[in-house]
């Protein structure tokens, strides 16, 4: 029996994490070197309603039921059988690949809580729109993260790069020039929920730095979106290094990150931070085309674990 199979990207945040939780606008784009891959294959000889998983990366394979209830691929998968009042999926299994490495801010719990919505609800013949798969990802994300923003799920369901606010209509941005960037890990698992509850705790203690130190990020994310329609990539760059500033100034940064950071720019990269929860995971550089090579080697020589070379492509979108 063939399977139907649907993939969804990885993410990087450019600008604008943490700061996106307390309502200020951040910036993230889809990556398209990773994706998390799901296929359904129809089980019609198995027993009415069995539901078979198996998901490698992340050891569970066995039948839905014996999955914690709270566990995620549970959820997506009640979250679709409730939205269409189904009691059971036909018999099947649901297999998950994913290429896009766990706990290191690349968007893997959202990119696979899509990739399986999105199949779920072809299996069963029921369209979602685009906006309903990314909403329903954030409910499985909101379940698993305490309070994200819903950029992951955003981003990564509408793959294409975005504004985003907390509250307010998604928009997608206009890309006058490429950008080319090399992302690398740091090779250090990092708990996005740890990063953000420290980030809380220390706002709570004192207000009037971190709401200065959001608003701060939260103005880079604006004019970032101006430099990206602009296609004024060295302004972008030198705002990516001041985000990574005020990232470290709220403890979100480790010496890894920082170190990959500084080499980047030793090197001749316009602009890097760390990218996502921070506490370990990736970095990004943005560099000038013809020395991505040069300096990805530089990234591989000072200790990151793996690279990325990517590239974001211009569009002329008009503004939604
Ligand atoms: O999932 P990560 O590690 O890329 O981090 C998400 C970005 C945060 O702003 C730190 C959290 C959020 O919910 O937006």
């Amino acid at each position: 029996m063939p399977a139907i199979s649907v993939s969804a990207p990885g993410k990087i945040i450019l600008c604008g994490e943490h700061a996106v939780v307390y309502q200020q606008p951040a910036i993230a784009i889809p990556v398209q070197q990773v994706a998390s891959t799901t296929k359904i294959f129809a089980h019609p000889t198995a027993p009415k309603g069995q539901v078979w998983v198996k998901a490698d990366a992340i050891q569970v394979e066995g039948v839905l039921e014996s999955l914690n209830e709270n566990h995620p691929i549970r959820n997506a998968v009640e979250l679709v059988k409730k939205l269409f009042s189904i009691d059971h999926l036909p018999a099947c299994e649901i297999r998950i690949t994913s290429t896009i490495p766990i706990a290191s801010g690349l968007g893997s719990s959202a990119s696979t809580a899509v990739s399986l919505i999105s199949v779920l609800s072809e299996f069963i013949d029921h369209s979602l729109s685009t906006a309903e798969i990314s909403e329903l990802a954030y409910e499985v994300e909101k379940l698993h993260h305490g309070n994200p923003s819903g950029i992951d799920n955003a981003v990564i369901a509408y793959n294409r790069p975005v504004f985003f606010r907390r509250g307010e209509p998604l928009e997608f941005l206009e890309i006058a020039s490429p950008l080319h960037l090399i992302i690398a890990n740091t090779g250090i698992h990092a708990s996005t929920i740890e990063a953000v509850t420290g980030v809380r705790g220390r706002w709570q203690n004192d207000l009037t730095k971190y709401n200065a130190l959001f608003k701060k990020i939260g103005e880079i994310s604006e004019q970032v979106r101006q430099y990206l329609s602009s296609g004024d990539v060295s302004h972008i760059g030198q705002l990516l290094s001041l985000n990574h500033s005020y990232l470290q100034e709220m403890g979100v940064s480790c010496p890894e990150l920082d170190a990959l950071v500084s080499e980047s720019l030793n090197v001749g990269a316009l602009g890097a931070k760390l990218s996502g929860g921070g506490l370990g995971g990736n970095m990004i550089a943005l560099v000038n085309p013809g020395e991505s090579s040069r300096i990805n080697n530089a990234l591989l020589h000072a200790g990151a674990k793996s690279t990325i070379e990517m590239t974001l492509p211009a569009n002329r979108e008009v503004k939604k």
